[in-house]
């Protein structure tokens, strides 16, 4: 029997670039944190997820600063990375790189040791459970200074595990300034990590330019600032810089009017690398299958290059050139949608606008 385009997309393998641990965790998990700790926050779920209605950015960041007070010991860690993986196996997703905000949860008295161990074996365990892969990349909000971040690699250089992959920054773009990271930047890449900064979500395209050229990052999260500067659209596809891509976020968080309006498919059109990624599923209630759905229901993208959008998951991923391979294999012999084949109803132009 045929496939139904949800099934179809849920059997397509997937990998997932950008979503945050913390922006992961689900409701239920969050209760029982609020439970366990005596937190001031909300344990009915319906309360709880109209706390999710966001305004803006900063309304958003205080609640996502409200939920990392949730994780509190080794075992929180650990939980919460199986339950990730548990999540991505029921998605389709084989393979997730997973950012998390470890100077932030060391205001919580858990020690950067204690985070790392704890996530390493929910990975371990997950991993065996489910089958799918997770990597770490973890992130500094710049707005907390250099130091902070010099802070957090020297523990990362004491306590290297190979499950950790990439290093980042997160949070508002606009309140540092990103050329006083080069160093942080340039030290990560000697401890051999991989690197990404959000640049173009709450800031324009001057703050992808700083990301390329101060903190040379290999992608950038978000990106749709770029529609703003035709000379950075060229520079992204010649460069060949990725961006991971959340339509929905961008829409909960009022970066873009709609879907339809959203400037994905004017980028794909262009040349330029883009992926699909949650971003922070719990806190958007979507997860990474229900971005490919959106795209399909949206007349975004056809199914045809929807897989495309899939291998690029991988292609632009921090994985090993064998593993990588191997996976970009399991999607080539992935068969084709059997149905109605949609044909994507925007023009570019009109999707090269916020
Ligand atoms: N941290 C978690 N989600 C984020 C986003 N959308 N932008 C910046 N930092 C974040
Ligand atoms: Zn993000």
């Amino acid at each position: 029997m045929a496939l139904t385009i949800e099934e179809w997309l849920k059997g397509l393998p997937k990998a997932e670039l950008h979503v945050h641990l913390e922006g992961a965790v689900s409701p239920e998990a969050l209760i029982g944190f609020a439970h366990k700790y005596h937190l001031d926050m909300p344990t009915q779920k319906e309360v709880l997820l109209s706390q999710f209605e966001f305004v803006d950015f900063s309304h958003f960041l205080r609640i996502y600063l409200l939920i990392s007070t949730c994780l509190r010991e080794k075992g929180d860690l650990k939980y919460v990375a199986r339950e990730h993986l548990k999540q991505a196996a029921e998605q389709g997703v084989l393979y997730s790189e997973v950012e998390w905000t470890p100077n932030t949860l060391l205001k919580n008295g858990i020690s950067y040791r204690d985070q790392v161990e704890g996530l390493v074996a929910g990975i371990h365990e997950g991993e065996d459970a489910y089958g799918v892969t997770m990597r770490l990349i973890p992130d500094v909000i710049p707005g907390e200074g250099v130091e902070a971040a010099s802070a957090l690699l020297d523990e990362m250089e004491v306590c290297r595990r190979d499950e950790i992959v990439g290093f980042g920054i997160g949070g508002p773009e606009t309140d540092y300034l990103v050329e006083d990271f080069r160093g942080v930047y340039a030290r990560a890449r000697d401890l051999g990590l991989r690197t990404t900064a959000h640049a173009g979500e709450t800031g324009g395209p001057e703050a992808m330019w700083e990301a390329i050229v101060n903190l040379k990052v290999d992608r950038i999260g978000h990106g749709t600032g770029a529609v703003k500067d035709e000379r950075l659209m060229n520079m992204l596809k010649e460069s060949k810089i990725p961006l991971d891509i959340s339509p929905t976020s961008n829409l909960r968080l009022n970066y873009t009017k709609s879907y339809s309006s959203h400037p994905i498919r004017g980028f794909y059109d262009f040349g330029i690398p883009v992926t699909l990624n949650s971003d922070d599923p719990a806190l958007f209630n979507q997860n990474l299958l229900d971005e490919y759905i959106t795209m399909y229901r949206e007349h975004i993208f056809t199914t045809n290059e929807l897989k495309k959008l899939a291998s690029a998951s991988f292609e632009h991923s921090f994985l090993p050139a064998d593993l990588r391979d191997d996976y970009l294999s399991r999607i080539a012999s992935y068969p084709d949608f059997i149905g109605e084949p949609r044909t994507a109803r925007l023009q570019p132009a009109e999707n090269l606008t916020l």
